[in-house]
């Protein structure tokens, strides 16, 4: 493996969260709540995402439900078409506008070019066709250049 290839792959830290969608929230929760007993540490309704989405903490990472709140959206069809199951995984990127960059230079397809405000931080999605079929996102970690051009209150 040459030193380009490991300098790449250091950029990435820990696996922040992996979303999972799931048809209704509360009876999910009768699951990874109740049965597996992980703490429920944030539900939050998405109104311009149209889901509502629950974040559990589950050693250096969480687990996030995902619930579609109508038909229309990119998730929903998603649950239409494959049911509940494993949506995407997210990993902590520390710079992630050079990471995006870095990756487009090498030909992977964003599907955000730029990091955009999510939830816990900035994020971007890269195209599943890329990533050998899997959904993945980048989470820029706390403090990072792109929370203060987000306009993130500072932590
Ligand atoms: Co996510």
């Amino acid at each position: 493996m040459s030193p380009h290839v490991l300098e790449r792959i250091r950029q990435l830290g820990r696996v922040h969260h992996v979303a999972l969608v799931v048809a209704d929230l509360e009876r999910s929760l009768g699951f990874w709540r109740d049965m597996l007993g992980l703490p429920v540490e944030l539900v939050l309704p998405i109104e311009t995402d149209r889901v509502t989405i629950a974040f559990l903490p589950v050693g250096e990472s969480k687990v996030e439900l995902v619930m579609p709140t109508d038909d229309t959206t990119g998730v929903a069809r998603f649950l239409a078409a494959k049911g509940e199951g494993f949506h995407h995984v997210c990993f902590e990127v520390a710079n992630l506008s050079e990471t995006l960059m870095r990756l487009e230079m090498d030909g992977i397809e964003l599907i955000d070019s730029v990091p955009r405000k999510g939830a816990e931080g900035p994020v971007a999605f890269l195209h599943p066709r890329s990533c050998h079929g899997v959904l993945v996102e980048l989470i820029e970690a706390a403090g990072g250049p792109s929370w203060r051009s987000l306009g993130y209150p500072k932590a």
